[in-house]
């Protein structure tokens, strides 16, 4: 079985093949970084118009990587939600007619069942990961924990109550002056610094459920900046406060997860692995936080590569194949969902409903 997939949800556009084999035939990303970086964030009707301008190549240059024709395809998978409505429209349009022209089925992807599953295909072991798992999304604009017990089956332990990590990173980034996107730039300025130098919140650590919260910790970090002598930053400050910072991450993550985990323990026996995807997973002090809270508590820690943790359409491709497997496909009246939550039933923690 062979699905061509497209990712177009935010500000990379991409298009992937991958086979029920757990091969990955074709996959590039264009990223809009250099497009969005003069206005400090993503502008949803620049990437709009930059995936249209490139999704079509994209595709091509994907299935020739794969050596396929449309014709050896069995279905076809784009992004059908969460995320910026005119890029998710330009890749479930695009899937829509190559489903039509080719007699294909479509199936319309939740872009966070994508991270979700993606693991099941990267897994070392040649079984591959079998259900349940325990799974931390960390991205720009995503935090939750979720207990993954199948395909469709997402039940949300934890979710942020206001910012994702990834956006905490960016926002301390840019008050320190470090430049967009943030959190690689953090990690960097982070090297060698002493985290103990300031003192900053750990919010939600200690309290009961393992929801989030980010942006007490980003309005700390603009008192102390306001506390340093006037004038351009000096180096060290900014060294000390990003380590700070990330210190204080750290402890948050691995307290919510900790909690998280001996939930998912009690629910779930057999489970015993905890996989991280998103962006922010590609930072090595939390990742090395994980790994030692995993360890710890039995568990074995799973992240997918690097270039498959930060969006891409492989994880597109392969969840579109598993719900294909399953007889799962989608209409070509589906409708693009700028929110589409993973876990239905779960609610806000102020209680009004889900969020995407
Ligand atoms: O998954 P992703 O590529 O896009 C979505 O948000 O869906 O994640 C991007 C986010 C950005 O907020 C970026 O600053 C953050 O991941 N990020 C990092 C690191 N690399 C990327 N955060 C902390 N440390 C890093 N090394
Ligand atoms: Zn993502």
């Amino acid at each position: 079985m062979i699905v061509l997939g497209i990712e177009t949800s935010c500000d990379e556009t991409a298009a992937a093949v991958v086979t029920d084999r757990r091969e990955i035939l074709g996959d590039v990303v264009l990223s809009q970084l250099t497009d969005h970086r003069p206005y400090g964030g993503v502008v949803p009707e620049i990437a709009a118009r930059a995936h249209l301008d490139h999704l079509d190549g994209l595709i091509r240059r994907a299935m020739d990587e794969a050596g396929l024709g449309f014709d050896q395809l069995d279905g076809v998978a784009a992004t059908g939600g969460p995320g910026l409505i005119g890029g998710v429209i330009v890749g479930v349009m695009t899937a829509k007619a190559i489903a039509a022209v080719r007699g294909l089925p479509f199936i319309a992807v939740n872009h966070l069942e994508g991270h979700a599953l993606t693991a099941r295909l990267t897994d070392p072991a040649p079984e591959g990961l079998s259900f349940p798992y325990l799974l931390l999304l960390v991205s720009g604009g995503h935090c939750q924990i979720l207990a993954v017990e199948g395909v469709g089956r997402y039940r949300r332990l934890g979710t942020t109550i206001d910012d994702a990590v990834g956006e905490a990173f960016d926002k301390a980034a840019k008050l320190m002056g470090l430049g967009y996107p943030g959190g690689p730039l953090l990690e960097r300025a982070a090297e060698g610094g002493d985290a103990s130098r300031f003192d900053l919140p750990r919010p939600m650590k200690g309290r009961p459920g393992c929801d989030f919260s980010f942006s007490g910790l980003k309005t700390a970090v603009r008192n102390r900046l306001s506390e340093l002598p006037p004038g351009p930053f000096d180096p060290i400050d900014i060294r000390d406060l990003a380590a700070s910072f990330q210190a204080a991450v750290g402890d948050v993550m691995v307290d919510r997860c900790s909690r998280a985990m001996a939930q998912f323990r009690a629910e779930h026996p057999t489970g015993d692995t905890l996989v991280v995807a998103g962006g922010v997973a590609a930072n090595k002090y939390l990742r090395a936080r994980l790994t030692a809270l995993a360890d710890k508590q039995g568990f074995r820690f799973q992240a997918p590569p690097l270039r498959l943790c930060t969006d891409n359409a492989v994880m597109i491709a392969w969840a579109g194949l598993e719900r294909l497997r399953l007889g799962d496909t989608d209409g070509l009246d589906f409708a693009p969902r700028p929110r589409w939550p993973l876990d239905p039933t779960a609610r806000k923690p102020d209680g009004k409903g889900a969020k995407a």
